[in-house]
């Protein structure tokens, strides 16, 4: 695996490879990576001829009062992993390729962008889209994946792809979990043991949602409800948000139906952690 460092080199070594190969596929991460970043991968080894990955941790995306600085950085298990899963190039800029001094454009996706996680962390959104939109002019892959658990940011992709014709198509890929069906992140390693048990009560106030919706409760209000006392159950975890969003817009809706998004976000300790499902996608919780 080549470990590229500068624009230049990646975007030379994409021109090159895309010569000689039918498909490539690209796979942005923040590293620290776990099965979850490794299903995205495998997905892309499966589904194109060759693939590439990047590894940055974006100061853009964190807020001021975030954890940029105390971000897990693993790199060197990280290229070994990724070495491991076929991965042909690592992009691996530093903070100062991708942001030089004197660059001042960003990308703002109005509206979606300022819902859910966009709402609970302003700006969140649109250093996700301004990286993301840098990566794939770097990297001019046919393909790009990213996973279903950060749903609130496939939804702000989709849309910026859409609206400035990335030529690219975005694949979204299942959560991944552990053993006890917490969603895997590179965030969980901040949880103490115990903390780490009171984190299951994120899913456990979505499978409870998910029982009552294919029960025949549909009404927003009776499912905001039931998760909220399920949630009160643990008293150590502070709700952020619970949503039944449609899964485009990210807008509340009245009522759950096939393809509305059901999401959480919680403060466990002091670690924010997310998850989802979508109704009706066979999402497996
Ligand atoms: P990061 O948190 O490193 O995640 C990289 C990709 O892995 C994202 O698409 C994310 O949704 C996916 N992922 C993380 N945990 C997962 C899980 N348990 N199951 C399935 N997929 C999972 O998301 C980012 O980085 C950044 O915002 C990025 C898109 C790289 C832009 O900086």
């Amino acid at each position: 695996m080549r470990v590229l460092k500068t624009v230049a080199a990646m975007q030379l070594a994409c021109k090159e490879i895309r010569a000689v190969t039918r498909s490539l596929g690209f796979v942005p991460t923040m590293g620290a990576l776990h099965e979850g970043h490794l299903s995205l991968v495998r997905r892309a080894r499966a589904e194109c001829d060759s693939v590439v990955a990047s590894i940055f941790v974006n100061p853009l995306q964190f807020g001021p009062t975030e954890d940029f600085d105390q971000y897990p950085r693993t790199f060197e298990a990280d290229c070994a992993v990724l070495e491991g899963e076929g991965v042909e190039i690592l992009f691996a800029p530093s903070v100062g390729e991708m942001y030089p001094s004197g660059a001042v454009t960003t990308v703002t996706v109005a509206g979606v962008g300022d819902r859910l996680d966009g709402a609970s962390r302003p700006g969140h959104f649109t250093g996700v889209a301004t990286v993301v939109a840098k990566l794939l002019h770097v990297v001019s892959a046919d393909r790009a994946y990213f996973g279903k658990k950060d749903a609130a940011q496939l939804a702000v992709l989709r849309t910026m792809v859409r609206d400035l014709n990335f030529p690219v198509e975005l694949v979204g890929c299942g959560i991944v979990r552990d053993g006890d069906g917490l969603a895997l992140s590179s965030r969980n390693r901040y949880l103490s043991a115990v903390d780490r048990g009171r984190a299951l009560v994120l899913r456990r106030v979505l499978l409870d949602m998910m029982w009552r919706i294919s029960g025949g409760t549909w009404a927003s209000d009776a499912l905001y409800a039931a998760g909220l006392e399920i949630l009160a159950s643990e008293p150590h975890v502070r709700l952020d948000y619970l949503a039944i969003v449609d899964a485009d817009t990210l807008l509340p809706v009245k009522e759950a139906k096939p393809g509305t998004l059901v999401a959480i976000a919680a403060y466990v300790g002091t670690t924010r952690l997310i998850d989802n499902f979508v109704v009706g996608s066979g999402d497996e919780l």
